[in-house]
């Protein structure tokens, strides 16, 4: 299995996304410093991972605090982490749980040793880590019956092994499907303008063995036109409370063409990528990086001098595109609000197994 990200002796290590493909090579960060680099270079993403490592800065930010400053330096830590990407909510959901270990050992005892808590922080990173490398097996064992044998899947960005702790959320259901033994096809898009299809869903595909094809983001439309999609299957960055989806910037495209040629389009993710708090997709801060990253390519500059960039990382998409939500504790279907809601609480419905609507009718 791909190791994305792991706590080792004091240190937090990760694959270095910047340079895949081309070479393997892994970053040990060993202040919180460090990692908040790495997440605001891109050299650790994707909304699962950004949480993580997030959660494991923090623990080993607390590691490194001298005894007299943990409690004032643990805040400071945990805010400095809250500025680093805005999309994504799994990064303030960890860094929220975070707080929540580090306010129950302090109240725990009145005499409570530093030792004691950085040590607690730790152990609180390292099961944020086990806990979604679990929801994203569970979110593959519900969401690989909605994959019938000989699909061809379109999948933007990277929402696979790199982008949480393991196994993926939307790649994580190709995987799942293909562990099955169904004969699946891949049409990875590259994601300008970071390349991570072309970069990283590419590589762990043909890691996998599982048959990929590359295609520009442009050619989706077509392909779709042409009945050579089966069905679209992306990641989340944040999902409203009404089942709005912040994903990579281009997957609004991909859902307004997959609804006009009549392919279902899932969303697979985590519980916690769900921000209940947030009503609508208008309420989703979407995060705006450098134009060097549009302007240039590989480094190499590919537009006028002089000419300026605009570069939304993120873009929304509304629920009504939306077929379902694979999540790990069932799949959520329409009314969004509704059945979001439900399943926080358990319902009766997803604990007997409602079964999903597997084919798309357009509304
Ligand atoms: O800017 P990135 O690479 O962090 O964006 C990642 C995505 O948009 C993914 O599709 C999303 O986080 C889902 S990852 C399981």
């Amino acid at each position: 299995m791909i190791k994305t990200i792991s706590w080792n002796e004091g240190a937090v290590v990760m694959i270095d996304q910047r340079v895949l493909p081309h070479e393997e090579r892994y970053l040990t960060c060993r202040t919180y410093q460090d990692v908040i680099a790495a997440i605001n270079t891109m050299a650790i993403r994707g909304a699962p991972a950004v949480g993580i490592a997030a959660a494991m800065g923090i623990a080993l930010g607390a590691l490194n605090s001298p005894e007299k400053k943990m409690k004032e330096d643990f805040y400071s830590i945990c805010d400095e982490f809250s500025r680093t990407r805005p999309t994504a909510v799994n990064l303030f959901w960890a860094i929220d749980r975070m707080k929540s270990r580090f306010e129950k050992e302090i109240a725990s005892t009145p005499s409570v040793k530093a030792d004691a808590v950085k040590k607690a922080l730790t152990e609180e990173a390292l099961r944020i880590l086990e806990d979604d490398i679990e929801a994203n097996r569970q979110m593959g064992a519900h969401g690989k019956d909605l994959i019938q044998d000989g699909d061809t899947i379109l999948t933007h960005c990277n929402a696979g092994a790199l982008a949480t702790g393991g196994y993926g959320t939307a790649l994580g259901v190709i995987r799942a499907a293909h562990e099955e033994g169904k004969k699946l096809h891949i049409l990875v898009d590259e994601t300008r303008p970071l390349l991570q299809g072309a970069r990283l869903t590419a590589w762990e595909m043909h890691r996998e063995g599982i048959a990929a094809t590359l295609i520009t983001d442009s050619m989706a439309g077509s392909f779709m036109q042409r009945g050579m999609v089966n069905l679209v299957l992306v990641g989340a960055d944040r999902i409203a409370a009404n089942g709005d989806t912040a994903n990579k910037i281009g997957t609004y495209s991909l859902a307004v063409l997959a609804k006009e040629n009549r392919v279902p389009l899932y969303v697979a993710a985590p519980l916690a990528t769900i921000d209940r708090r947030t009503r609508t997709g208008r309420g989703i801060p979407i995060e705006e990086r450098g134009e060097d990253e549009v302007l240039r390519f590989y480094g190499t500059r590919i537009a006028p001098q002089g000419l300026h960039a605009c570069n939304p990382a993120f873009d929304v998409t509304p629920n009504r595109y939306i077929t379902a939500i694979i999540t790990e504790k069932g799949i959520i279907t329409k009314p969004f609000g509704r059945n979001i809601k439900d399943i926080f609480v358990g319902s009766a419905a997803y604990r007997q197994g409602a079964r999903p609507k597997t084919s798309y009718k357009p509304e």
